[in-house]
């Protein structure tokens, strides 16, 4: 299948952010996609006598890559958000059986089918901002079971919605209640159960660990590590979201493609992540809903030229938001990233998150997913919310009208 995108305002994100300057956008130019995959840019493809499709000069970005959600799940946790703005915090929520716990009762409680018809329109609430990539962990059935449901229905997605899905086990995200004083053999049954499973059955591109005081330890994640890397799957990991166990430079050594949330990580340890090319992932949905205060250190980042993404952390618990171009004016408002840098963070960023090598940018041989908007300036995705500005998508070389 061939097809010949015309007069688009490309903002490519084909170079390193600290080699650009500027958007460097590219006016009336072309896209030639063959197969789903981008085969020529420019006057290379306008010269194609392929079927032809104008896009009458507007803003052309990648699509955008939400590298960071939890959107399976069944039931809701508004009772919980009544119970903090009470005064309760999250961790004594947690702590007393509550939080992810509840959660995952309702989840273990949903068949299949159920889970889908609750994922669906969370997925098209995300594709409505222009995003043609989602991840989507588990974690909310803590048992192998439970845990493969999860990653079934999330790939399952994929059938319904003109979307692509990337999957992560997340079964080590809350102690279940089956293994409450025993969280090692709990571990051990991911490791020697649950990863070779979701492996073996092709469920997941990745496992995640939620490394914090209320979930596992840094040794408990690091034999999660080892699992993980013996089965070929990448690594993941929500480090330093509540405190600073270390758990981010450990999951960097270990390889993980991405340390999650950060909040509290510490200045001398951005450089470590420099050194193991871990992409640093933003959530500033999580930061807003639980009052946080304590601003991941964005300076260093920068500094160290560690590269931010940036993503929606859609859960029940701590960031109940369907809107990527949400998260890119919280990111300005809240930590101080500038637009283009939110831009990088969920597109370029957000694919090496998750090290998708042919996504995040518009580039000869990267795959066909783009975005198209009403917008004159790419600063615009960054500061309007609401006004939904997409006209379209093109995911896999398809043409999917707003
Ligand atoms: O990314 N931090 C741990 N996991 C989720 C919260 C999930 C929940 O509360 O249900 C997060 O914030
Ligand atoms: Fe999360």
């Amino acid at each position: 299948m061939r097809h010949l995108y015309t007069d688009a305002k490309l903002v490519t994100m084909a170079s390193d952010i600290h080699n650009s300057d500027g958007y460097q956008c590219q006016d009336h130019s072309a896209i030639a996609v063959e197969n789903g995959k981008i085969v020529a840019l420019g006057q290379d493809a306008e010269q194609l006598d392929w079927p032809k499709q104008s896009l009458n000069g507007r803003l052309v970005t990648p699509g955008l890559i939400d590298s960071h959600t939890h959107l399976v799940f069944a039931g809701n946790r508004a009772d919980e958000f009544e119970q903090r703005l009470n005064g309760v915090p999250y961790q004594t929520i947690a702590e007393q059986g509550g939080g992810i716990l509840s959660t995952v009762q309702a989840t273990r409680a949903a068949s299949d089918a159920e889970l889908l018809a609750l994922a669906l329109p969370r997925a098209e609430a995300l594709m409505r901002d222009g995003v043609t990539t989602i991840e989507i962990k588990s974690g909310y059935g803590l048992t192998l079971d439970d845990e493969l449901k999860m990653l079934r229905v999330a790939k399952a997605i994929e059938q319904h919605l003109p979307v692509n899905v990337s999957t992560t086990l997340l079964a080590a995200h809350a102690i279940p209640p089956e293994y409450q004083h025993d969280a090692d053999h709990y571990i051990a049954h991911i490791c020697q159960s649950i990863i070779p499973a979701a492996a073996e059955q092709q469920l997941a591109d990745a496992v995640d660990v939620f490394c914090e005081n209320i979930a596992f330890s840094v040794d408990q994640a690091e034999k999660i590590y080892a699992a993980a890397n013996a089965h070929g799957l990448n690594i993941k990991a929500h480090t330093e979201q509540l405190s600073d166990l270390g758990g981010s430079v450990a999951a960097a050594k270990a390889g993980a493609y991405s340390v999650d949330h950060i909040e509290y990580l510490s200045e001398a340890d951005t450089q470590i992540l420099a050194e193991f090319g871990t992409v640093a992932t933003l959530l500033p949905g999580a930061f807003y809903f639980l009052r946080e205060t304590q601003i991941p250190p964005i300076e260093a980042l920068r500094e160290h030229h560690v590269p931010m993404a940036l993503a929606t952390d859609f859960n029940p618990g701590t960031s109940p938001f369907a809107s990527l171009t949400l998260m890119m004016n919280m990111a300005s408002t809240l930590f101080g990233l500038t637009p283009k840098e939110n831009l990088y963070g969920v597109t370029r960023h957000a694919a090496q998150a998750l090290g998708l090598t042919n996504k995040g940018q518009i580039a000869v041989g990267f795959d066909a997913d783009f975005a198209v908007w009403q917008c004159d300036t790419p600063a615009e995705l960054s500061y309007m919310v609401g006004t939904a500005p997409l006209v379209g998508r093109v995911v896999n070389g398809i043409w999917y009208p707003a």
